[in-house]
């Protein structure tokens, strides 16, 4: 396809900007993990995979890195089922563990992980989300490390996809026209 027929998704929130925002996350992260001899970073699959990379990048607090994958069933009849279709390899128990994800938005698919490493017994759970969907939250999930808050549009880019389009480019887009 022609460059020009591509539908270029509108620039919400630019590289540069998102490139600041991780700095300042990291220097956070890694002063509140000072004392901490191993953070387990666990990235929800698919859509946080970039965001976790470029964090973990800039981290100096000693890292291991796992992933998990959860399907939401929340637009039929039993809003907020959530199932965790791949699951961690690591051991969580007794661990300091960050949960990173692309996006909050009703909070139903946050709130089946945190719950879930808690039931495992890790020593302490905390979360750190490029976006809030703020306006969309049905159930409460604490965030304690949020790059950016934002309205309720459905974004793209930075590893958030539409039908698992668009994760690859290197800012966070609005979709608009034609698809
Ligand atoms: P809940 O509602 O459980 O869901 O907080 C969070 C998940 O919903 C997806 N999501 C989006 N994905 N653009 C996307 O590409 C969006 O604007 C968006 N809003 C929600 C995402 O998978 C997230 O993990
Ligand atoms: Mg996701």
């Amino acid at each position: 396809m022609p460059t020009e027929k591509r539908n270029r998704p509108r620039v919400l929130i630019p590289e540069s900007d998102l490139e600041r925002r991780l700095d300042e996350l990291a220097r956070q992260i890694d002063a509140d993990y000072a004392d901490c001899p191993e953070l387990v970073c666990v990235g929800v699959l698919k859509g946080s995979v970039f965001f976790l990379v470029e964090l973990l990048r800039r981290l100096e607090v000693p890292v291991v890195m796992d992933f998990l994958q959860a399907s939401s069933y929340g637009s039929g009849t039993t809003p907020g089922e959530v199932r965790i279709r791949k699951d961690l390899e690591l051991s969580v128990r007794g661990k300091d563990v960050l949960l990173v994800e692309d996006i909050v938005d009703t909070g139903y698919t946050l709130r089946t992980i945190l719950d879930l490493l808690r039931w495992r017994g890790a020593r302490s759970v905390k979360l750190c989300a490029l976006l809030d969907k703020a306006s969309r939250r049905e159930v409460e999930v604490p965030i304690d490390y949020l790059g950016f808050p934002i309205d309720d549009v459905f974004v793209v880019g930075y590893g958030l996809d539409y039908d698992e389009k668009y994760r690859n480019l290197p800012y966070v887009g609005v979709l608009e026209g034609d698809l």
